[in-house]
């Protein structure tokens, strides 16, 4: 195959190298074309632009494949923890057991909050979405955690990680309870990690919470399948921030920030709103359809579709099974589940779907698994960032490990006005014809 592409432009032709990956993808490289040829490249939405090389986590999106460090979704999330999977994609390697319970002794000293940091939560209104207050105060970290990290002290970066991905959770759960106006609820050292999350969300000063089993289990699960997933937007914009030199707290509060949207992290929100709209209003399936398929309705199916996959997102695969596993043993019967499976079934036999090569993705079913874990609709998103924190991590330390790494700063084709003479303000015509020109004004 060759190594190369040649693009005639005027009288030019120039030589574009081509790079292959492990498993055979081949991208052009184009960091010479505009030094050469004056042009540079157009991608709205970089959906065919290839923004790194990386060694974290691997898709092919017509095959249904997704791995982390070369491992198959299906075998971490049968067999791993999700701090496992954590270290596996921090770390690269699957820990030893030293290096486990390393890590473990890392995250128990680092899973409280410093008193101070209370005053963070007291200054949000109640009505505050639990994504503002963790985006916010994982930004504030860096000041409660002032050693710089050190990216070349092995140590230092461990505990870094330890810090953020124990931290997370502590401030995830009392961001939920300084929504419900409740008192925070300290960790308990003898629980996992998901078990602590659910410890400290629904424990009451009258009531310690007892998860069950099964809720660890799929909590567990859902944790792994949302650790990593290439260049998506929340992990590009935590690669964007960290370029500039920027901290890891800062970085990764980016990256919560970029999850919040709808059609990013905030689909399993959406989707569970989607269903219940559904339900509420006994609107039949193919008529909700027909509204996600109309684009003048400004809706679209929850949950479908996929920039990178144009087959089965195969974290919805697992998914599926295990909202089946948790409902049948917690002896739940959620009309939600019911109704998903209808949409699914109608929306993979119409033909706008599948031309599209539109398929379920991670959060069709990821909110039914959450709601039958007692976990309110607004936190959704919040336990898809607790769930992307290593990833987010590890895609912070590639970047930064690139001492001679370049700033990200993507160029445009500008398309706004010629250049034009500043008027003065008699001159100006009102943009806002209706009201009528200002009389008068200050300024
Ligand atoms: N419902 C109806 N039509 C859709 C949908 C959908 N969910 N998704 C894509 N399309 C149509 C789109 O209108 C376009 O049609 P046409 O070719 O006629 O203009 C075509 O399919 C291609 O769509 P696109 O917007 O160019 O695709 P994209 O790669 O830019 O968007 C997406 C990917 C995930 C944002 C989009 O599929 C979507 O909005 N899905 C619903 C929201 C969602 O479930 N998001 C979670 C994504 S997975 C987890 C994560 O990344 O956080």
């Amino acid at each position: 195959m060759q190594d190369h592409a040649t693009l005639h432009y005027d009288d030019k032709s120039i030589s574009l190298p081509i790079v292959t990956g492990t498993e055979g993808e081949r991208g052009l490289d184009i960091s010479r074309l505009r030094a050469e040829t004056g042009l540079i490249t157009l991608d709205d939405g970089y959906a065919n632009t290839g923004s790194c090389q990386s060694s974290i986590s691997y898709i092919d999106g017509e095959r249904g494949i997704l791995r982390y460090r070369g491992i198959p979704i299906e075998q971490l999330a049968e067999h791993s923890s999700f701090i496992e999977a954590a270290e596996l994609l921090i770390f690269g390697d699957l820990p030893s057991p030293e290096e486990r319970q390393i890590f473990r002794d890392l995250l128990t000293e680092n899973s409280s909050l410093h008193r101070d940091m209370r005053k963070l939560f007291d200054g949000f209104p109640s009505v505050a979405h639990p994504m503002a207050m963790l985006s916010a105060v994982i930004n504030a970290l860096q000041a409660y955690d002032l050693p710089q990290i050190s990216i070349e002290d092995e140590e230092s970066f461990r505990r870094a990680a330890a810090l953020l991905m124990s931290k997370i959770r502590t401030i995830a759960a009392a961001s939920y309870k300084a929504h419900l106006g409740q008192q925070f609820v300290h960790p308990r050292y003898d629980l996992s990690y998901a078990e602590n999350l659910l410890h400290m969300m629904f424990t009451q000063p009258y009531k310690e919470y007892e998860p069950t089993p099964e809720a660890q289990h799929a909590l567990n699960m859902f944790l792994v399948l949302h650790a990593d997933h290439e260049q998506n937007c929340s992990t590009s914009t935590v690669r964007m921030v960290a370029s500039g030199g920027a901290n890891l707290y800062a970085s990764v509060s980016a990256g919560v920030c970029a999850l919040w949207g709808p059609k990013h992290g905030g689909a399993n929100m959406a989707v569970v709103g989607m269903l219940e709209h559904i339900r509420d209003t006994g609107m039949p399936v193919q008529q909700y359809l027909a509204r996600a398929k109309d684009k003048s309705s400004g809706e679209r199916l929850m949950g479908f579709g996929h920039r990178v996959y144009r087959n089965f997102d195969p974290r919805a695969k697992v998914l599926k099974q295990a909202a089946d596993d948790l409902l049948d043993r917690m002896h739940i019967t959620d009309p939600l589940l019911d109704l998903a499976r209808q949409v699914e079934e109608a929306a993979l036999a119409d033909d706008y779907f599948a031309e599209r090569k539109l398929y379920p993705n991670v959060d069709f079913y990821s909110g039914i698994i959450l709601r039958a874990l007692g976990i309110p609709v607004d936190m959704f998103t919040v336990m898809f960032a607790i769930g992307r924190t290593p990833g987010w991590i590890a895609h912070w330390k590639e970047v930064t490990d690139q001492a001679a790494g370049r700033i990200h700063r993507p160029r445009q084709i500008y398309v706004g006005p010629e250049l034009t003479n500043w008027q003065p303000k008699a001159e100006r015509r009102s943009r806002f014809g209706w009201f009528g020109r200002r009389s008068s004004g200050q300024g």
